[in-house]
């Protein structure tokens, strides 16, 4: 079901669906282990799609820690709702994150996971959407992104993982080893803030 969901929003929603396919067990259990997610108390989730990730980060966080899934597509959101009826799912932007973070009387985030396409987003958007992910960390908050093994060769993937990123977190940043278990391989990205 959330498979044939994904695929139906592929070609609904292309620009800001941005994968092929949803993301693997494996990158999901591997993208929450490098995540900080024990001693965090707010945790956020850019673009949860069906839900894989949120389902990991939900059972690996600690029980009172609050989290926030913003999902910007209404078909995905529902998903996702459905599938962890105990996450705050916020049918919106990303962009809009430290409004609805502040509604719950938090002023930041411990960390961020996000499954955003961000080599799929104009110039604009990705400064829009980066500066916003930037803004609602905490100082020494964690910020975690995923990118396709062949993203940093395409000019998009290139400007966006070699320039923006490690400029806006002051070249504080590693990438995970190649994880092969998710189609297609893809590397986690961990920032600090
Ligand atoms: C590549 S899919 C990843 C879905 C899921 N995390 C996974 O790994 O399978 C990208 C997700 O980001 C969502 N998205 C795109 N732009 C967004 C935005 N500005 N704010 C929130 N979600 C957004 C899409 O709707 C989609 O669910």
């Amino acid at each position: 079901m959330s498979f044939w969901t994904f695929v139906g929003e592929i070609f609904r929603a292309n620009k800001t669906t941005g994968a092929l396919a949803p993301s693997s067990p494996a990158l999901a259990d591997c993208i929450t282990d490098l995540a900080p997610l024990k001693d965090a108390k707010v945790i956020v989730e850019f673009g949860p799609g069906t839900g894989v990730f949120t389902e990991y980060i939900q059972k690996k966080k600690q029980p009172d820690a609050y989290f926030l899934a913003m999902e910007i597509n209404p078909v995905f959101a529902k998903a996702t709702k459905e599938r962890c009826p105990d996450v705050h799912v916020i049918q919106d932007s990303a962009e809009n994150t430290l409004k609805y973070l502040k509604e719950a009387g938090y002023d930041s985030c411990d960390v961020i996971i996000s499954g955003l396409p961000w080599t799929r987003f104009e110039d604009e958007l990705q400064d829009k959407l980066l500066n916003a992910t930037y803004e609602c960390l905490r100082d020494k908050g964690k910020f975690l992104t995923f990118a396709y093994f062949f993203s940093p060769w395409v000019p998009s993937g290139k400007k966006f993982l070699k320039h923006k990123l490690p400029q806006k977190f002051n070249n504080k940043y590693s990438r995970s080893p190649i994880i092969f278990k998710n189609f297609p391989p893809c590397h986690v990205y961990i920032c600090e803030k």
